[in-house]
């Protein structure tokens, strides 16, 4: 049996043994941005799940634009040398690729850390001014932002660029844009959140102005050979919002700057929108952006099985899949899909008796 899930996949210059990848999942536990021994364990665990690829979490390109006081940054030299440091011992020592997702919250940020409520920081809690498409809150008990002036919008932009050369820096071998989950860049994109009436606002071409600006400035940082992509909105869930047709036309304009890939997750615009909760729920627009924008695509959303996983790429609905918490559950998620499908998979060589060896007796009774 041959596994289209274990099969190889290039992006740019960059080859994966299979099309596992690891979720972007946000811990919340950086000191002032700075990646910590957190991250060195949670990297390194996943670095050996059997993934190609591990994306870090959404690392966010100013001190401003972090979602919570725990967020990950790459905004200073302090910043940049503690994932170093974190990045080059996890590449080390396990077998996967390493991406990292670049990110500006918006009128997300200045959020309280899950696990203290989530909510828009109160007065005690070191709360700032955030920035955003338009002047209206994310939700109900949620602070005001700021409306984006150009000149903010100049400065996000150059923050980008600068947080991608620290990335390459650091040597990732892929670099995402945060497109997605009502961030500063969706929150342009949406008709939900942004109200202007510049050259910002109104017509899908307009709202695209920002967004579409930041991809080509990091792009021509970016060299060609390392993959950058996009983790887009393939649905806002509700009426006015971003639609299927809308990812694709996203997908096309991000392929048109020269993006190498495209993940299409959904959701999150404002606080009231909820998610369907069916497996796979982001598929079928993940399989019309890679149907027709034509750009390698990455699948999200309630994927948990191998047999969920194998049919995402056998199927076409993506030539990848990303799994977050499946992968939190079980950090050999990899190996355990590489023994259902019959394929095979890297490990460390400290953990290579591992493998039919052990199985087969068991399996023999
Ligand atoms: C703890 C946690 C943190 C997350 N942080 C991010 C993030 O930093 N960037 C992002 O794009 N999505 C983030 N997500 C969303 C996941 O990447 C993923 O799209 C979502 O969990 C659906 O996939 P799953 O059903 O396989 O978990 C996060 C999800 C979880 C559970």
């Amino acid at each position: 049996m041959s596994s289209a899930l274990f099969s190889p996949i290039r992006l740019a210059g960059l080859a994966l043994a299979n099309r596992i990848v690891v979720s972007p999942m946000c811990q919340y536990s950086a000191d002032d941005g700075c990646a910590n021994d957190w991250h060195l364990m949670h990297l390194g665990m996943l670095a050996n799940s059997g993934a190609a690829l591990v994306v870090v979490e959404a690392t966010h390109v100013e001190r401003h634009g972090r979602i919570t006081h725990g967020c990950l940054g790459l905004y200073s030299d302090d910043n940049e040398s503690a994932l170093a440091r974190v990045v080059a011992q996890a590449r080390r020592r396990g077998t996967a690729k390493f991406g990292i997702q670049i990110a500006h919250s918006g009128r997300k940020g200045s959020a309280q850390r899950p696990w203290d409520g989530g909510n828009s920081l109160t007065a005690g809690e070191d709360p700032w001014q955030t920035i955003a498409a338009s002047a209206t809150p994310f939700g109900d008990n949620w602070h005001m932002p700021r409306e984006a002036t150009e000149a903010d919008m100049n400065r996000v932009r150059d923050a980008f660029v600068n947080s991608a050369k620290r990335a390459l820096r650091i040597g990732f071998d892929a670099v995402e844009l945060h497109m997605a989950h009502g961030y500063l860049l969706h929150g342009f994109m949406s008709a939900l959140s942004n109200k202007r009436t510049d050259q910002y606002g109104g017509s899908f071409e307009n709202r695209m102005r920002f967004p579409l600006s930041v991809a080509r400035a990091v792009r021509a940082a970016v060299p060609k050979d390392v993959p950058l992509g996009a983790r887009i909105t393939g649905s806002d869930w509700r009426e006015g919002g971003l639609t299927p047709d809308d990812a694709v036309a996203i997908a096309k304009a991000l392929k048109g700057e020269g993006l190498d890939f495209i993940c299409v997750s959904s959701g999150g615009v404002a606080l009231d929108i909820r998610n369907p909760s069916e497996a796979g729920y982001n598929l079928p627009m993940a399989a019309r952006v890679k149907r027709e924008a034509g750009i390698a695509t990455r699948g999200v959303g309630l994927i948990v099985t191998p047999e969920q996983a194998e049919a995402v790429v056998a199927e076409g609905k993506a030539d990848m899949t990303a799994l977050g918490r499946a992968l939190l559950d079980d950090p050999r998620w990899g190996w355990h899909a590489a023994k259902a499908l019959g394929a095979e998979v890297a490990r460390p060589r400290q953990y290579l008796r591992v493998g039919p060896k052990l199985w087969a007796p068991a399996a023999k009774g």
